[in-house]
């Protein structure tokens, strides 16, 4: 490599970024010799302080050096050379570790552009970068440090009298972090801000006139969301800022932002106009802020669980220039805006859901807004039938209408063969009809979800054809006939419910083709015949792989806006699928387990027959298992004892004989259980887990034995064979029973010493050897303890 460089000497531009160049510290020596190089990219180097070659100051007519995702610690090259470097970027590296040596950066004194983001530097690093010696600098990005740490951290900024770009995100400052000098960049553009712990606002902009905003007069963009103002503001303050573009004061919970009193005129035209989750207009009974109807430009604006009140005024769905309208979550009430424009609204993104929006959707809702991509009316008010025009909007990712009083048929074309659909969800509706009566070839259909309906049919042939297909739901609907068995087409299917149904026959053995199968829900249908025994065929139960169902519009590009504040719009452009797991007889809540790697079979209510394959067992990424209500017998596999991530296992409600098999104890994530009502004998093992099990996971199982049960009654006349130490122990456990048990307990601790009383309280598995001991040294039946433990407890007592 160092050779390589030595005939290049008038390479002017170089792009090393993403390579392994700290395999050899000699080896990007041979660089320094590129004297006429002007852009200069070693980022994601793994590059540190020794394999950085000090000779990078000898380039003296570069102009970018990206140094971004290395590993160094301050021990820079030294600079001092070179005096045409406008940018350098070293972010991600851990400079916070050599403070000391960022005096380098002083020398840079034509610098315009910085980059200092996600380097742990905390509030003392601030004065030692000696930034005003950067007389040039225009854009300083500081995001994802630590400056708030100590007070008056950003001393000394108001000096970059130059600055037009500051990007303070992520940095625990509180109110005494931001120096009330911030008036005096008057050249600014961009102020980031958010991500903070910022608690005043008012403190920050001050009476009107602002003191900081007054002289900002070149600002355009304000981002200030997600920090912890609980004051007010006007939007007054704004008014004359005639440059402001983009305004996010978004998830403020207890901000009140006041945007009709005291009267103003905006100068601005503003782009975007963020405020979601804060409390918008609480004086001016909620309303939506008038001023917009001045916007011109406007593309976004997002106000969701805003407390807004009102109607949604129909000069806001008509405008020309509104790309994406996010109201979700307030209490805006009324039917759907009347519109009168026609197919030129440019409206993409239309979210109203949450709302108390009544009547029907506009039957010609394609001609309103026919370049919408995203529409969610979920959880409002809507009647009567999903407009067939609906399916006309060519562009239509996503649709959501769940919770509506939607009925009639679902369009034809909604899920045709042309659908251009990526996420369609009509659950909790009254729609009905046959869903899947055609063949449809869904080329980009993930997600359908059409749950809680009164859909009717069959899905006999194979009607659906969607290689992208990760989630089905039809549960909850009147749907019939057997299940499919081309249901392995769908090749990417990782979650399909179909529970609640009156589907009949057989499972079909098809069904163990689909290899990414998380969550399989077949309960509560009319489903015969035995369980299928291949389903260890299928990958995903077998060990933890994660699915993919972030969904993402790469059509909804109208939000990147601004380049330099790129992974904020990123981080809004994923919408997550959340899908509410119930399993029948218990509501399972998978608290810090991602839906992606949950994994279920619930085959539940149903008329199963037969035994419980024993290759179920070796379902080991498997969280829960739930077979009850169906005419299941023979044993509980002794396989079981491998299902080592199971969680939840309800066995109930069958005809299983058999013992608990004892090896079960070691399933330590088993946290609910449940065999009730089935024909188990023998002795329950009680151990470790097994030891939180109540009696009503065992209830009905006329021959069990042994604690938790509160019968009191030897597990020897059981029918079952079994060995002698497990006889031993079922004898012990019946002792347990007794409520004389524990003033045994007492007087033979007393007995043993207090130490060895604590260590039986400590180690159940002790616990039991112990009484096992007693049981023979006292040689005595459970009549003699009785009588035993009766004494005692007098003895104690009095
Ligand atoms: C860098 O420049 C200095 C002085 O100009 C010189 O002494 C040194 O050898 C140079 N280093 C390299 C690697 O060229
Ligand atoms: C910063 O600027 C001051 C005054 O212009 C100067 O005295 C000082 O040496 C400079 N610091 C560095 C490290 O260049
Ligand atoms: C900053 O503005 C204040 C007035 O708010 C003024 O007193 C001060 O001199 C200014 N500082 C600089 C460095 O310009
Ligand atoms: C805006 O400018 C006008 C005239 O320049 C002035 O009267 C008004 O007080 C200013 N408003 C604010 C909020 O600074
Ligand atoms: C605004 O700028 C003027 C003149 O440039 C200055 O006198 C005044 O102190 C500044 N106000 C603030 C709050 O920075
Ligand atoms: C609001 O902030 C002020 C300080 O600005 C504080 O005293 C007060 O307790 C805060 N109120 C709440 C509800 O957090
Ligand atoms: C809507 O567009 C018209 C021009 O067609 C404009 O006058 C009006 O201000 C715009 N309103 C909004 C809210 O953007
Ligand atoms: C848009 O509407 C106008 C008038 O309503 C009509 O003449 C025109 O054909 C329409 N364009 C499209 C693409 O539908
Ligand atoms: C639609 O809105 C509802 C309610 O705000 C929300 O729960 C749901 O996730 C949204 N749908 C999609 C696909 O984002
Ligand atoms: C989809 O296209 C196929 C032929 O490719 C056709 O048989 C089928 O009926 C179409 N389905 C719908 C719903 O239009
Ligand atoms: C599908 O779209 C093509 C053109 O995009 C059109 O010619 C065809 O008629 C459409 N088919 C259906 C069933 O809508
Ligand atoms: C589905 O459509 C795609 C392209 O739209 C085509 O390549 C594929 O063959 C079709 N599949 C079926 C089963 O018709």
């Amino acid at each position: 490599m160092p050779q390589a460089f030595s005939d290049m000497q008038s390479l002017r531009e170089l792009d090393l970024w993403n390579n392994k160049l700290f395999a050899g510290i000699d080896s990007l020596r041979g660089i320094c010799e590129l004297i006429a190089l002007r852009v200069l990219n070693l980022a994601m180097n793994g590059l540190n302080d020794h394999t950085i070659p000090k000779c990078l100051g000898n380039l003296s007519l570069l102009e970018e050096l990206s140094l971004w995702g290395n590993e160094l610690k301050g021990n820079l090259p030294v600079f001092s050379e070179m005096q045409r470097l406008r940018e350098l970027d070293l972010s991600s590296n851990n400079l916070s570790a050599g403070i000391d040596s960022l005096q380098g950066l002083c020398e840079l004194k034509n610098i315009q552009d910085l980059d200092l983001s996600f380097n742990n530097l905390d509030g003392r690093a601030f004065p030692l970068l000696c930034l005003s010696n950067l007389s040039k600098l225009e854009t300083l990005s500081l995001r994802g440090n630590d400056l708030g740490s100590y007070s008056s951290a950003l001393t000394g900024i108001c000096e970059l009298t130059t600055l037009r770009f500051l990007d303070l995100i992520r940095n625990r400052l509180n109110d005494n972090s931001i120096p009330k000098c911030l008036g005096n960049l008057s050249l600014l553009e961009q102020l980031h801000l958010r991500d903070n712990e910022l608690k005043s606002l008012f403190k920050l902009t001050g009476t009107i006139p602002s003191p900081i905003f007054q002289n900002l007069t070149k600002l355009r963009i304000i981002s200030a969301s997600d920090n912890q103002f609980n004051d007010s503001i006007s939007f007054s303050t704004f008014a004359n800022l005639s440059k402001l573009v983009h305004i996010d004061l978004s998830n403020n919970a207890r901000l009140e932002v006041e945007t009709e009193h005291p009267h103003w005129v905006p100068t601005f035209q503003l782009q975007s106009l963020l405020l979601n989750n804060c409390i918008l207009n609480k004086r001016g009974g909620g309303g939506i802020p008038t001023f917009l109807s001045t916007q011109q430009s406007l593309k976004t604006l997002e106000g969701s669980c805003s407390r807004l009140r009102g109607t949604i005024p129909s000069w806001l769905l008509n405008n020309l220039t509104v790309g994406s309208l996010i109201l979700g979550g307030n209490s805006l009430k009324g039917p759907f805006p009347h519109s009168t424009q026609h197919n030129n609204s440019m409206l993409q993104e239309l979210d109203i859901s949450d709302n108390i929006i009544y009547g029907e959707l506009p039957s010609n809702i394609d001609t309103l807004f026919p370049n919408l991509i995203v529409f969610n009316m979920s959880q409002n008010e809507l009647k009567g039938t999903i407009p067939v025009s609906i399916s006309k909007l060519q562009m239509l990712g996503m649709l959501d209408l769940s919770q509506n009083n939607l009925s009639g048929e679902m369009p034809h074309g909604l899920i045709g063969n042309n659908t251009s659909l990526t996420y369609l969800r009509l659950s909790n509706n009254k729609l009905q009809g046959n869903i899947l009566s055609k063949f449809s070839n869904m080329t980009e259909l993930e997600v359908l979800l059409l749950d809680n309906n009164g859909f009717t049919g069959t899905i006999a042939s194979n009607m659906l054809s969607s290689l992208s297909l990760k989630i089905l739901d039809l549960s909850k609907n009147n749907l019939s006939g057997f299940i499919p068995s081309w249901l392995p087409l769908l090749m990417n299917l990782a979650i399909l419910q179909l529970d609640g149904n009156s589907f009949n026959g057989p499972i079909p053995l098809e069904v163990c083709q689909m290899q990414n199968l998380h969550i399989l829900d077949l309960s509560n249908n009319k489903i015969a015949g035995s369980i299928p025994s291949c389903l260890p065929n299928i990958s995903s139960w077998m060990k933890e792989i994660s699915i993919d169902i972030d969904i993402s519009f790469s059509q909804v590009d109208f939000r990147v806006l601004y380049k330099l504040d790129l992974n904020y719009y990123v981080d809004t452009l994923y919408t997550r699928v959340t899908t509410i797991l119930t399993t029948k007889g218990m509501t399972l809540t998978y608290e810090g387990l991602p839906l992606s790697l949950m994994t279920i079979i619930d085959l539940s209510m149903n008329q199963l027959t037969g035994n419980i394959p024993s290759q179920m067992g070796h379902l080991k990424a498997l969280h829960a298992l739930n077979l009850s209500n169906n005419i299941l017998s023979g044993p509980i596999p002794e396989s079981f004892q491998n299902l080592e991530s199971i969680e939840s296992l309800d066995l109930s409600h069958n005809k299983i004989g058999g013992t608990i098999p004892p090896q079960m104890v070691q399933l330590y994530k088993l946290s609910i259980f449940n065999v009730s009502f089935n024909n188990l004998s023998g002795a329950i093992p009680y151990e470790n887990q097994f030891t939180t099990f109540k009696e009503s996971s065992y209830t009905a199982n006329p021959h069990l034995c042994g604690p938790p049960l509160q019968r009191s009654r030897s597990c020897n006349n059981s029918s079952q064979p079994r060995d002698n130490k497990e006889e031993e122990e079922e004898d012990d456990s019946t002792i347990l029973d007794s409520p004389l048990f524990l003033y045994l307990w007492v007087a033979i601790g007393y007995i043993l010493g207090f130490w060895g009383f604590i260590a039986l309280f400590a180690n159940e598995n002790w616990r039991w050897k112990f009484f096992s001991t007693v049981d023979r040294c006292f040689d005595c039946s459970y009549l003699n303890l009785h009588t035993f433990g009766l004494y005692l407890k007098n003895f104690c007592c009095n």
